[in-house]
């Protein structure tokens, strides 16, 4: 939630351009106002306002600031803290109006801060919990401290999450940055140019050399130089690790495509390949802890739930034992009485950074004293729940900017169904003839998707024209499909914001299917599993009300064919090992039917309302 961006250079380049850019390429994180300010002359220059960037910037201009600016913080937000209004945007300022910051995050104990600075005569403007940080600061600094110690003792005085970034008129040398809890990374051309960032695409056009910064952690961004120390322990050395990103910029960016959403579904397949290529070593480990453990977990959000609940069953197949899933925000509620030694947590999050997991699992940690094991799933390099986790793997999906997860979610379910390979490997519980067939099916993902995404495609915008009228729908599935089911459906209430229930197809009989009369539209998941015979009898259950039946089948296909008053055809081969693998090839063509269900109703789906890619308050 919310994007951060800082630069400060010693080059002769337009500052107000590289911020705009900057937080342009964040927005995906927050979109309901923005702000920047420009340092010059011992003076700071804001422009900010609610709205989206490009609105914002055809009024006031955002990249036009003094030419011979040399520093800039932008901020766009998503709002927790008071309404998306000018006054709340940020970034805010102290009494003085010499100090400015930009915050991702929540700080809460902010109504007491505010008290008691309120008692030093200190005046607040917006609704925010962020303007607390700028009087805090101040504060310390009336009362002696330089610059830097006041950060320290401010952000020492901050509960909550936070990444902040700070300037001060006074200071024209350094830009300062702190994390708990919220990401922020440092980019750095050295020698010339330093930026700090929410996340990595805000300035990978320009470096791919960055640091990421870890909890009570400051970094001193100079042009082109940095220093970090530990806000707890100041006089503790700190030795951080350059990384070098290896993706490309056009991974980060639209490259042709109208929007990150569409493109990022046409890089499945190349995802998917690269998924695929995760070393062996890293997917053995995850096993092996697997085999050998009493009880299983496994926890997430929102789409990377999902494919937890996909990852859930293709696993259970191989490890004979049952993975309990629990959304991450009930983890500690309903484990708080029954969680027990040497349990192990998978934790799956593309971003690695949503707060409820993050939670969950330093809950787990504390609770057992450390006598737990954690594995984590996500996309992100670096990213929070990697340091709180025993085993990583990282997914290969590449950054992914559309708010609505899509590649990650294939990535992760395929990430998940490796694993449960290699757990097949440890126990033989089929042979190795066996293995290579379920490996080549999983391997296969990435030609079917292809083969679809280039062939098949066609009659997706026919199918969203019949259901153009629409506002309710059923997506009903057996089995492992009921994953497909529930991820097919949350993409169409996101993006083309429309009602659905994804739900279990015989489950459906024990209240929703009172809802059905003539033409109400029922995508029935349909993959030709241990699961079809039955499917058949509810897909008549509900064609005999009156439903519209589509119904997601493979290419073969005839019975559900027949029954259905349109079909999307999967190329995908019908047998026992490709059972596995329908989470992953079928997800395609329910998220571009969400895709363009969105385009049809004039919504953008790139920044569905109400969403922020990454959710960092609970
Ligand atoms: C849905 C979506 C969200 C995320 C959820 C978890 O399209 O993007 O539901 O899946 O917020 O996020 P991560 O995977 O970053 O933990």
């Amino acid at each position: 939630m919310c994007g951060i961006f800082g630069i400060i250079t010693n080059q002769d380049i337009s500052i107000g351009k590289f911020a705009l850019e900057g937080i342009k390429r964040l927005e995906y994180r927050g979109y309901d106002s923005c702000g920047i300010v420009a340092l010059h002359d011992s003076q700071l220059f804001i422009k900010k306002d609610a709205g989206k960037i490009d609105e914002i910037n055809e009024r006031l201009k955002l990249s036009e600031f003094p030419s011979e600016s040399k520093l800039a913080l932008a901020h766009t937000r998503w709002a927790t803290h008071g309404p998306p209004t000018k006054v709340n945007s940020h970034p805010h300022l102290d009494c003085s109006k010499k100090i400015a910051v930009i915050h991702n995050g929540i700080l809460e104990n902010f109504l007491e801060l505010k008290e008691m600075l309120e008692r030093e005569g200190h005046k607040f403007i917006s609704d925010t919990d962020t303007e607390i940080i700028p009087h805090l600061i101040e504060s310390y600094m009336k009362k002696g401290d330089d610059l830097i110690q006041a950060v320290v003792n401010a952000v020492n005085q901050c509960i909550g999450a936070y990444g902040v970034v700070i300037c001060h008129a006074d200071y024209p040398d350094i830009i300062i940055a702190v994390r708990k809890e919220s990401p922020l990374v440092i980019g750095i051309e050295k020698g010339k140019t330093t930026y700090c960032a929410s996340d990595i695409p805000a300035f990978l056009p320009y470096t791919r050399q960055c640091y990421i910064l870890e909890d009570n952690e400051m970094a001193i961004l100079k042009a082109g130089s940095v220093n970090f120390l530990n806000v707890l322990d100041p006089d503790m050395p700190i030795k951080k690790e350059i990384i070098n990103i290896e993706w490309s910029i056009d991974a980060a960016e639209k490259g042709g495509y109208e929007h990150f959403m569409l493109k990022e579904i046409y890089e499945e397949p190349v995802a998917l390949r690269r998924t695929m290529k995760i070393p062996r070593t890293n997917l053995q480990a995850f096993a092996k802890i697997l085999w050998s453990a009493k009880n299983i977990y496994i926890t997430a959000a929102g789409t990377s739930f999902y494919a937890s609940l996909a990852g859930k069953h293709i696993i259970t197949k191989f490890l004979g034992k049952y993975i309990h899933a629990i959304e991450c925000s009930e983890f500690q509620t309903e484990l708080d009485d029954a969680l027990q030694e040497d349990s192990v947590i998978i934790a799956v999050s593309q971003s690695g950074e949503t707060i409820d997991l993050i939670e969950a699992i330093r809950w787990a940690k504390e609770k057992l004293k450390k006598k737990i094991t954690v594995l984590c799933i996500t996309n992100v390099v670096g990213s929070s729940l990697t340091r709180y986790s025993d085993e990583s793997i990282i997914t290969q999906a590449g950054p992914e900017i559309g708010v609505a997860a899509t590649k990650t979610y294939c990535t992760q379910v395929l990430t998940l169904a490796l694993i449960a390979l290699e757990i097949a490997r440890y126990r033989k519980v089929i042979t190795k003839q066996e293995i290579d067939k379920y490996y080549d099916a999983l391997k296969s993902t990435a030609d079917i998707i292809d083969n679809y995404l280039k062939n098949n495609v066609s009659n997706i915008k026919d199918i969203v024209n019949n259901l153009d009228k629409s506002s309710n729908f059923f997506y009903l599935a057996r089995g492992i499909s009921i994953a497909t089911a529930k991820e097919g459906g949350l993409k169409l209430k996101e993006v083309a914001c429309r009602f659905i229930e994804g739900y279990s197809a015989a489950h459906a009989k024990h209240g929703p299917i009172s809802l059905v009369r003539e033409g109400f539209p029922i995508i029935f998941i349909a993959p030709p599993d241990e699961t079809y015979q039955r499917l058949v009898g509810n897909v008549m259950e509900f064609k005999a009300r009156g439903g519209n039946i589509i119904s997601v089948v493979v290419d073969s296909d005839k019975v559900i064919t027949e029954l259905s008053d349109r079909t999307i055809r999967i190329p995908q081969p019908a047998n026992k090992y490709y059972n596995i693998i329908s989470p992953i090839t079928f997800i395609p063509a329910l998220q571009l039917l969400s895709y363009y269900a969105a385009l049809k109703h004039n919504l953008d789906p790139d920044q569905p309302l109400n969403l922020a890619k990454t959710v960092t308050v609970h």
